[in-house]
């Protein structure tokens, strides 16, 4: 299973997968879910949001049991973030059946489509789109870097963008939500942890994306005197410096990951240059305070260098605390097979968080000996893997059987 899943979407030259949105990658590893679904003789279904489900039972009864995570990536992810949370559901599900477990409970597997936000640069909008956490009209106005609006895409995909929009039916057919992912961190491969190869999540830091347009003027690289330029990539620069500068003043994190430059010829001096921040603190204010001071700072270079500053918040999730009952019920269950499991809080962003102010909702972690993520070389070991599955099969079993 995991190994026809490895070959889509990956690039050769660097070993990362590119599965956007709504692209041929993302179709195919579409067409594995299903076929994954079907093969297991699951309902599988596509929700009005394009959320890919495989029931077991029948969610009309209400008060499911779901599992799953997402197939999409970042441009060159790595292999587990997302699709473990999704081969883990289909196995562990497996692993019931082995057992002749007696389901209580109807039983979904998810995919949730656009996690990563890749493409239309907003992250989690399957999952928004069915909370209600992105209006219609915010979701029809996406556009990718080619200007194709996310309706066109999905409608080229092969699926009907006219019914787009909040999802009150299925989400309340939703007993419990459990996401399994590889932890994005070392903390659980740090000896504190005490050797668990899994975890509970407690918290998700708030976090934002905020687009920095610095505009200036082209001119020739060669002939411009460097006093009469007025030059973004400076200013931009300058930010760049000004974000780690403050996101490490505040404990906090600040990323400048992607860029576009105008013109973008190497013998020319940029009109544009937009720079993309990602942000994100253990608490609101903290936030707060490195995106004004980031702010401040562009504000001041853009204007000793006579440019122009436009910054626009394009995206924004505040804080996430799983609730508490859930989780204790997990650490019960979990804590029945005698390994320790520790309970961390992430800076990473996930469809559980979204999910999580309709429907109980709780993470598990797989440990990652790195703590790489976003990267080819992100990697969890088969054990541990192994182990993420096992558990998730004994959260099932506590949560959906007799
Ligand atoms: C998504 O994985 C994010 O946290 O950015
Ligand atoms: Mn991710
Ligand atoms: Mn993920
Ligand atoms: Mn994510």
């Amino acid at each position: 299973m995991w190994r026809e899943l490895a070959v889509i979407g990956r690039e050769d030259s660097t070993g990362g997968y590119r599965r956007h949105a709504w692209t041929p990658a993302d179709a195919d590893c579409r067409d594995w879910f299903r076929a994954q679904a079907l093969a297991r003789g699951l309902d599988h279904r596509v929700d009005r949001n394009g959320n890919q489900w495989a029931w077991l039972g029948d969610p009309a009864e209400g008060d499911a049991v779901v599992t799953g995570s997402h197939l999409d990536s970042v441009p060159d992810g790595g292999a587990f973030d997302g699709p473990l949370g999704v081969v883990s559901a289909f196995a562990a599900l497996d692993q019931l059946r082995d057992r002749q477990a007696r389901f209580t409970r109807p039983v979904g597997l998810v995919n949730f489509g656009d996690e990563e936000g890749a493409r239309f640069g907003l992250a989690c909008v399957g999952s928004r789109l069915a909370a209600g956490r992105l209006g219609r009209e915010q979701a029809f106005a996406l556009r990718d870097q080619d200007g194709i609006a996310l309706p066109t895409a999905m409608e080229r995909a092969g699926y009907d963008p006219e019914a787009i929009g909040a999802d009150p039916e299925l989400l309340g057919r939703i007993g419990a939500f459990v996401e399994l992912h590889i932890e994005q961190g070392r903390a659980l491969a740090l000896p504190e942890s005490g050797g668990a190869r899994v975890g509970l999540a407690s918290a998700i830091w708030p976090h934002g994306r905020w687009r920095f347009d610095f505009r200036g003027e082209a001119n020739h690289a060669g002939t411009t005197r460097l006093a009469d330029r007025r030059d973004p990539m400076l200013s931009y620069a300058e930010t760049v410096l000004a974000a780690r500068r403050e996101a490490e003043l505040a404990g906090a994190v600040a990323t400048f990951g992607k860029i576009a430059v105008e013109p973008n010829g190497v013998n020319a001096i940029p009109s544009l240059v937009r720079g993309w921040l990602d942000s994100r603190a253990a608490d609101q204010r903290t936030l707060d305070t490195v995106v004004t001071g980031i702010q401040e700072a562009a504000e001041q270079y853009a204007t000793r260098h006579g440019i122009r500053l436009d910054v626009v918040r394009e995206s924004f999730t505040p804080v996430v605390e799983f609730g508490d009952a859930l989780r204790e019920e997990l650490a019960r269950i979990l804590g029945d097979r005698g390994e320790p499991v520790p309970v961390l809080g992430t800076g990473a962003g996930h469809d559980a968080g979204i999910l999580s102010e309709s429907v109980p909702t709780a993470m598990l972690f797989v440990r990652n000996p790195t703590g790489v993520s976003h990267s080819p070389a992100e990697w969890a070991e088969e054990d541990d893997c192994l182990a993420g599955v096992a558990a998730l099969a004994d959260v099932l079993e506590g949560l959906a059987c007799a």
